[in-house]
C-alpha cells in the first residue's frame, strides 16, 4: 500500500504529505531545512514541533543514514499570541 502511505499528512500545519516529503528527498533535499524551504513543511504555527521528527526519520530511512546524523535544522519557538500586558509587565 505505498500509494496510500504517500497520502498521509506529515505536516498538519502546512498540509504536506509523506509523498511530497519523499519527493523532495529524492530530488536531493537531505536536511530538514532544505525540505522546509522547498515545501514549507515545518513553517506552520507549531514551527515543526509536529513534523520535524517524522521528516528526520524519513530522511534517515530513505537515504540510509543514522538518525543522529540527520541535520535537524534551525529551531524556532512556536507562534503563539501573547497579551500585550504580559510584554508590558502589567499584572
Ligand atoms: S506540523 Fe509541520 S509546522 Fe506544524
Amino acid at each position: 500500500m505505498p500509494d496510500k502511505e504517500n497520502c498521509v499528512i506529515v505536516c498538519r500545519c502546512e498540509e504536506i504529505t509523506l509523498g511530497q516529503i519523499r519527493e523532495w528527498i529524492d530530488r536531493g533535499c537531505d536536511t530538514v531545512d532544505e525540505i522546509k524551504r522547498a515545501s514549507r513543511a515545518g513553517m506552520g504555527p507549531c514551527q515543526g514541533r509536529g513534523c520535524r521528527d517524522i521528516i528526520m526519520r524519513e530522511i534517515s530511512k530513505r537515504l540510509g543514514i543514522p538518525l543522529d546524523q540527520v541535520d535537524a535544522g534551525s529551531v524556532r519557538p512556536p507562534v503563539k499570541p501573547v497579551k500585550i500586558g504580559l510584554l508590558a509587565g502589567d499584572e
